[in-house]
C-alpha cells in the first residue's frame, strides 16, 4: 500500500505546486488592503519578521511531518496515535469549508473576466459589484464553474493533473504580475506607492498589527488546514525541509510585495485611500482602470492573473479532501470527487446568496459568508496549527530533525515550537474570537 503513493515528479514541481498553493487571493487581494489598512511599510516590516522566524516553523513541521508519516492528515493523526484522530477531522472540516467562501470570490474573478474580454464595461463598479450579487444565479452558477475548474486537477491526480497545471499557469502568473508591476511604476503615483510600502512610519506601529500579520502569514501560506502535510507526503526522502520551506516563504513574499507594486502605484494616482479594504480589487480598482489607458487588456490581464493564483490554491484546497477521502475512507478517486463537489456546493451556494437574497441569514451576528472566512480564518485554522505544534513539540519530538535540521539555528526553531509557539497561536485563537 505504501510504495503505492504518488509522489512528486522533480523537487522543482513540489515548490511549484506549493508555491501554487501559497500564493492566491491572500498574496493579491488580502495582503494589499490589510497593508493599506495597517500603515504600508511598518506592517511590511512586522510581517516580515513574522515570516520569517516564527511562521517557517509550522511550515516546516507540517511538510515534515507529511514527508515522515505519509498520509492524508486523517491517517497521519492516526499513525502517531489513533486518539489525536480528531485533528485530522478538524483538518477535513477546515479543507470542507475554506473551499466554500473562497470559491466565491473565484467566482467574481470568472465574472469580471468575463466582462473585460467581451461585455460592456460598467461605468459604475460599486453599482455593478452589488447589482451582480444580488442577481440569484449568475455568481452562484460562477462559484460552481470555478469549482469545477479546480476540482478537475486533484481528480486527474498528481503528477497529471496538479503537476502539469500548476507548471503551466504558474509561469504564467508571475509574468503576469511582472508586467503589470512594471506598468504600475511607470504611473504617476508610483513613487507614492513605493514609499507607502518601503518607507516605515514606526509611530504607526500597534499591537494589533501582530496579530494580522500572523494570521494574514497563516493564511497566505495554507497552513493550519493539512494542506502542506498532503503536500509534504508526496516529497521523496533526501529533500531538505527547511531550505524548502524558506524557499516558499520568499517565493510567497515576492509575489505579494509585486502585488502591492502592482496596486499601490495605481491607488495613490488616482487619490483613492490605500484602506478601502475588501472591496479595493473588485470596485476601487476596477473604477481605476477605466481611467487609465488599455483599459480592457490592462483589467483582463489582472483578473486573469487572480484566476491563476486562486485557482491554484483552489486545487491544493481540494486536494486536501480528496486525499482524506480517497486515502483513509478508501473512497475511489471518482467517488471521492463526487462527494467533494456535492458538499462544497451545498455549502458555497448559501455563502454566494448571502451577498444578496440570504443577507438577512446571520450566524453570530455575521453573514453566512462571513460566518465562514470567521470561523476558519480565526478559529480552526489557528486551532489545527497550534495541535500540530503541540503534538510536534510534545508527542512526537524526532520530527524537529527533520523539519529543523540539527545546527545551532535548528535548535532554536526546536525550542520556539516547543515553548513559544503553542503560546502565541493560543494567543491569536482567543485574541480572534473577539
Ligand atoms: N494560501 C492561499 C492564499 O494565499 C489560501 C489558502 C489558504 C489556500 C489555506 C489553501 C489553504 O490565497
Amino acid at each position: 500500500m505504501e510504495n503505492k503513493r504518488p509522489e512528486w515528479s522533480s523537487y522543482i514541481s513540489f515548490i511549484i505546486a506549493a508555491v501554487g498553493s501559497a500564493v492566491g487571493l491572500g498574496n493579491i487581494w488580502r495582503f494589499p488592503y490589510i497593508m493599506g489598512k495597517c500603515g504600508g511599510a511598518i506592517f511590511l516590516l512586522v510581517y516580515l519578521l513574522l515570516i520569517a522566524f516564527i511562521c517557517v516553523i509550522p511550515l516546516s513541521v507540517e511538510l515534515a511531518v507529511g514527508k515522515s508519516y505519509k498520509g492524508d492528515p486523517i491517517t497521519i493523526y492516526d499513525k502517531i496515535n489513533p486518539k489525536l484522530k480528531i485533528f485530522g477531522y478538524l483538518c477535513l472540516i477546515t479543507s470542507i469549508l475554506i473551499p466554500c467562501f473562497y470559491f466565491v470570490v473565484g467566482g467574481w474573478i470568472l465574472n469580471y473576466m468575463w466582462i473585460f474580454l467581451v461585455n460592456s464595461i460598467p461605468a459604475d463598479f460599486a453599482q455593478y459589484f452589488g447589482t451582480l450579487n444580488s442577481n440569484p444565479i449568475i455568481p452562484v452558477a460562477l462559484t460552481l464553474i470555478f469549482l469545477l475548474i479546480s476540482l478537475v486537477f486533484p481528480f486527474i491526480g498528481l503528477n497529471k493533473g496538479i503537476e502539469k497545471a500548476n507548471n503551466i499557469m504558474m509561469p504564467i502568473f508571475v509574468v503576469m504580475l511582472i508586467i503589470l508591476a512594471g506598468y504600475a511604476l511607470t504611473l504617476p503615483g508610483a513613487k507614492e506607492g513605493l514609499e507607502f510600502m518601503f518607507k516605515p512610519d514606526f509611530s504607526k506601529f500597534n499591537s494589533e498589527m501582530i496579530l494580522l500579520a500572523l494570521g494574514q502569514a497563516l493564511f497566505t501560506l495554507s497552513i493550519g488546514i493539512g494542506i502542506m502535510m498532503t503536500y509534504g507526503s508526496y516529497l521523496k526522502k533526501d529533500v531538505n525541509i527547511l531550505k524548502s520551506s524558506y524557499t516558499l516563504i520568499f517565493f510567497d513574499t515576492l509575489v505579494a510585495v509585486l502585488a502591492g507594486i502592482m496596486i499601490f502605484p495605481i491607488v495613490f494616482t488616482n487619490g483613492i485611500e490605500p484602506t478601502a479594504g475588501a472591496t479595493l480589487v473588485f470596485i476601487s480598482l476596477p473604477q481605476i482602470f477605466l481611467t487609465l489607458p488599455f483599459t480592457r487588456i490592462l483589467a483582463f490581464v489582472f483578473f486573469t492573473l487572480l484566476f491563476f493564483a486562486a485557482v491554484t490554491s483552489g486545487i491544493s484546497l481540494l486536494e486536501a479532501s480528496l486525499s482524506c477521502y480517497s486515502e483513509y475512507f478508501k473512497m475511489t478517486r471518482k467517488k471521492a470527487a463526487v462527494l467533494v463537489f456535492i458538499l462544497t456546493s451545498a455549502i458555497a451556494i448559501p455563502a454566494s446568496l448571502s451577498f444578496g437574497m440570504l443577507s438577512d441569514f446571520k450566524i453570530l451576528g455575521k453573514t453566512f459568508f462571513d460566518f465562514l472566512d470567521f470561523s476558519t480564518s480565526n478559529i480552526l485554522m489557528p486551532l489545527c496549527t497550534t495541535a500540530i505544534c503541540i503534538v510536534a513539540g510534545w508527542i512526537i519530538p524526532h520530527i524537529k530533525q527533520e523539519a529543523f535540521g540539527i545546527n545551532f539555528y535548528a535548535k532554536i526553531l526546536g525550542f520556539l515550537l516547543k515553548y513559544i509557539l503553542p503560546v502565541i497561536l493560543l494567543l491569536v485563537l482567543i485574541l480572534g474570537l473577539r
